[in-house]
């Protein structure tokens, strides 16, 4: 059903590439939007309905896992793991290890030593497959800066083997809920940060649900509007089994967001559990930020 709330929507522009990506037969100049609507939904129903994947348990699995920059330990000894359907918060002050971890996660540096895995496969020995299955959005993006934002979600959608068809409909959907029909024909290179960060979300999400994702402080650069409607987002992709690791030093963010926290300082991990646990184990503090600020050098007085 939303998929036809969503092709109704369809520029007309864009409900005609899907048409004739959908090989639908148009013999005559004029057609109505009406038939051609319900002609792409016929094609789109004649399609095998896809059986949904599941995500292996866990989806991220982070096993003893250090990293050195020379003499300089960013993480130690880290052990981490994100079930399908749960978003884990990844919290801890400035130069704690966080952005270094995700980057292991993701591939883009190795680890010292320790092991990952990302929905079953090894981020080393089997990269391209656990690559495949992540989607993450770095602390400070850069892409392609040539590439206009439809260019690079329909460019990225080609290399994660998106059907076309697929990437159409989703890119729709998501340019409508992170209002970025203004900018989608804008090149990425021009784009505002936050812009940016959409752009990028729009090019992870026209892939294929259940997502496992790797966010580096995605709420930094959005405007309230743009944050709210990704945590809602998050939820509700969480709800339906996506598995989420987010960093963030925005402990409101983290509170009002995370089913489980890892409490990392200056390369250990130095709290983790559910905000009921950790308060449990912190007995005299009332808050997420009682507890971060308490672990990681104490409350200031
Ligand atoms: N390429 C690198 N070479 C040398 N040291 C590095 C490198 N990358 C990170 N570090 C160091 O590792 C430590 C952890 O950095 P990291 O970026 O992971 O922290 P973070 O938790 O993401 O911090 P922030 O909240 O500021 O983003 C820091 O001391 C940082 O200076
Ligand atoms: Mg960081």
């Amino acid at each position: 059903m939303t998929i036809r709330a969503d092709i109704e929507r369809m520029p007309g522009d864009e409900l005609l590439r899907l048409a004739r990506v959908l090989k639908v037969p148009i013999v005559v100049r004029t057609i109505k939007r009406s038939w051609l609507v319900d002609k792409v939904l016929k094609e789109l129903e004649k399609r095998d309905a896809k059986i949904p994947i599941a995500l292996e348990s866990p989806a991220i699995q982070i096993s003893s896992v250090t990293k050195n920059f020379g003499k300089k330990t960013a993480v130690r000894k880290l052990n981490l793991r994100v079930e399908p359907g749960e978003i884990v918060g990844l919290v801890g002050p400035n130069g704690a290890g966080k952005t270094t971890t995700l980057r292991m996660l993701t591939g883009i540096i190795r680890a010292t030593s320790g092991s990952i895995q990302v929905d079953g496969y090894d981020i080393v020995d089997e990269a391209i497959s656990a690559k495949e299955r992540i989607g993450y959005i770095p602390e400070k993006p850069t892409c392609y800066p040539s590439l206009t934002a439809r260019e690079y979600v329909m460019f990225t959608s080609r290399i994660y083997r998106v059907p076309h068809e697929t990437a159409l409909i989703r890119m729709r959907e998501f340019v409508e809920l992170f209002q970025f029909e203004e900018f989608i024909d804008t090149y990425i290179g021009t784009l505002s940060k936050g812009n940016l960060q959409r752009a990028l979300l729009i090019g992870i999400f026209a892939r294929e649900p259940p997502y496992i994702l790797a966010l580096d402080e995605p709420i930094y650069g959005l405007d309230p509007r743009g944050a709210w409607n990704l945590k809602k987002l998050l939820r509700r992709l969480r709800d339906e089994g996506s598995a989420v690791l987010i960093s963030t030093h925005i402990l409101e963010v983290a509170a009002d967001l995370c089913d489980r926290f890892v409490i990392m300082n200056e390369a250990d991990v130095v709290g983790h559990g559910t905000l009921e646990e950790l308060q449990k184990l912190h007995p005299d503090t009332n808050s997420l930020e009682e507890i971060f600020l308490s672990l990681t050098g104490g409350i200031p007085e």
